[in-house]
């Protein structure tokens, strides 16, 4: 046993962990093929891999929640058999989920009482309180007790996952995609936090598919990619191109190259746009900006921030109560999606399966949604179905779509090749503007780079784009401008090249761009 642990009082009880030869199928997918994982005492294992790959599903292994078909888990070298949640937190296994599992109307609190098999509500509070404010202060989880859970900003709420974990006695915390729901103020106060706990002893399993995170605060990575491990390292022996490599299994461009042209005339100006939400509260408030030729602006910020409604404001989707909208010098102030498409602006929306496409429309008839009534789809009399599946074939060819033929129905496809679909049929007709809401959101690393390189080329060959996005590093990679939103204005805005991810999540939090 580590006796400088022992002598600094951190000894826990996983010093080492093994999950060895661990398969599990659903059906006919291998979800997990003969997976071997260990961990030590103070350690974060960043476990990353792209979507499907079966990291979420080993996770649930180890918690309890599903038993593996083969494979068994060593804690100190001795087998231990974890039927339910239960069972492994005794033994000292914690888990966050990618969605918190808290009652909302509770407080903390109470919350954290819940956890407990004693009678929550007969719980001694002032005693739990007590242990609440230790591990706050031991570890930096900033928290008041007596706050119902509703009142609590994401980040917030997981810290209340945190110590709900350690007040248990969690070792080991598996977190599952930890970072997708934090501003990135907030994602620097975990991992604070996470290396506090390792310091004294407690290790983390670290569920990611963002390679700057896996770098900056892990100490050793394991990648799984469907269902197997491809690799496992010390992080030293890293890098982000390497990382990358080992989810997709080739190099990707981790900066995307641009053409160097001087944006042209303007495409999009919009001045003093106010806009209210569905439920009639501000969503956008005096705001201005403007897209040129060659340019992707992009707008950043935590969504919730008026992003959405700003976006279907611009496609005439929803009407603004003052300010203007202006295409090319023409006016755009009633809403109507028609006339925007009409001229020329296309749109990659947000809910993709709800707005982007007909789910059980064939794929062919979905490459033309929105112009199957224009030349030469259509000469106002009928279909011309040869010229719509000719289409439908190019963009699958020149988009990289991966399907068996244009016939399937297009809730067939995986998500990834669904918003591949999307942007080939927004953007070959070489659009004066592109809008694009999240348009690479929990599609793979290939997937992601291939829509990203599309919307550069789309940039370099005349086009405008507005690119609203909470993934900062895809702004960096891809953007000619940010602007940071924030309660429905402009913090200010920055170019990729001057400013720093702290800066932009500084805006994001509120702070305007001089402050920042
Ligand atoms: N409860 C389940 N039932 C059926 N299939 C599942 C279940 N959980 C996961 N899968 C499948 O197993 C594979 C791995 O999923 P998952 O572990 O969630 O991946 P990741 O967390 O890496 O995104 C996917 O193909 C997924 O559809
Ligand atoms: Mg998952």
């Amino acid at each position: 046993m580590d006796t400088q642990r022992r002598e600094g009082g951190h000894l826990k009880r996983i010093q080492s962990l093994e999950m060895r030869g661990i398969s599990k199928s659903f059906l006919e997918v291998k979800a997990n093929q003969d997976i071997n994982l260990t961990i030590s005492s103070g350690e974060i294992l960043g476990l990353l891999g792209e979507n499907g790959a079966g990291k979420t599903t080993l996770m649930n292994i180890l918690y309890g929640l599903y038993h593996p078909d083969d494979g068994e888990i060593l804690v100190n070298g001795e087998v231990v058999s974890l039927r339910s949640p239960k069972d492994s937190m005794r033994i000292g296994i914690g888990m966050i989920h990618q969605h918190f599992m808290l009652v909302n109307k509770h407080t903390v609190l109470e919350n954290i009482a819940l956890g407990f098999d004693e009678a929550p509500f007969f719980f001694p509070h002032r005693a739990l309180r007590d242990r609440i404010k230790k591990l706050s202060v031991q570890y930096g989880l900033a928290i008041d007790p007596d706050k119902p859970i509703w009142e609590l900003s994401a980040g917030e709420q997981q810290r209340v996952e945190i110590i709900k974990a350690l007040s248990r006695n969690a070792d080991l915390l598996i977190m599952d995609e930890p970072t997708s729901v934090l501003t990135p103020q907030e994602t620097v106060e975990l991992f604070e936090i996470l290396r506090k706990m390792t310091s004294e002893g407690h290790s983390v399993i670290l569920i990611s598919h963002k390679l700057d995170e896996i770098m900056n605060i892990c100490h050793r990575v394991m990648v799984i990619r469907k269902g197997r491990v491809t690799g496992a390292a010390p992080i030293q022996e890293l890098n982000k191109g390497k990382l990358a490599q080992m989810m997709i299994g080739r190099q990707i461009a981790l900066a995307y190259p641009k053409a160097d042209i001087t944006p042209g005339d303007k495409v999009l100006e919009i001045s003093g746009l106010d806009v209210d939400s569905d439920r009639g509260l501000p969503a956008v408030r005096n705001l201005t900006l403007t897209v040129k030729k060659n340019e992707v602006l992009g707008i950043a910020g935590v969504s919730g921030n008026g992003q959405q409604e700003l976006v279907e404001t611009i496609t005439g989707l929803r009407k603004p109560l003052a300010g203007s909208i202006m295409m090319k010098g023409k006016p755009m102030d009633h809403a109507d999606a028609r006339k925007a498409h009409t001229l020329g602006i296309t749109h990659v929306p947000e809910e993709r399966i709800k707005y982007g496409i007909v789910p059980n429309l064939l794929l062919y008839e979905n490459s033309v949604l929105k112009q199957h009534r224009d030349a030469p789809f259509s000469n106002w009399v009928q279909m011309n179905y040869n010229v719509i599946k000719d289409h439908a074939g190019k963009l699958v060819d020149g988009f990289q779509v991966d399907t068996p033929s244009v016939n399937i129905k297009v809730k067939n496809l995986s998500g990834g090749n669904i918003q591949k679909l999307i942007l080939g049929r927004e953007i070959s007709g070489g659009p004066d503007l592109l809008i694009a809401a999240h348009p690479t959101y929990g599609l793979d690393v290939g997937a992601t780079e291939y829509v990203r390189k599309q919307i550069i080329e789309l940039r370099d060959k005349g086009g405008a784009v507005l690119l609203v996005s909470e993934d900062l590093d895809e702004l960096f990679m891809v953007c000619d401008r940010i602007a940071v939103m924030f309660t429905g204005r402009f913090m200010g805005e920055v170019t990729p090249d001057s400013c720093t991810i702290e800066q932009i999540g500084l805006m994001m939090a509120g702070s305007t761009g001089s402050e920042a």
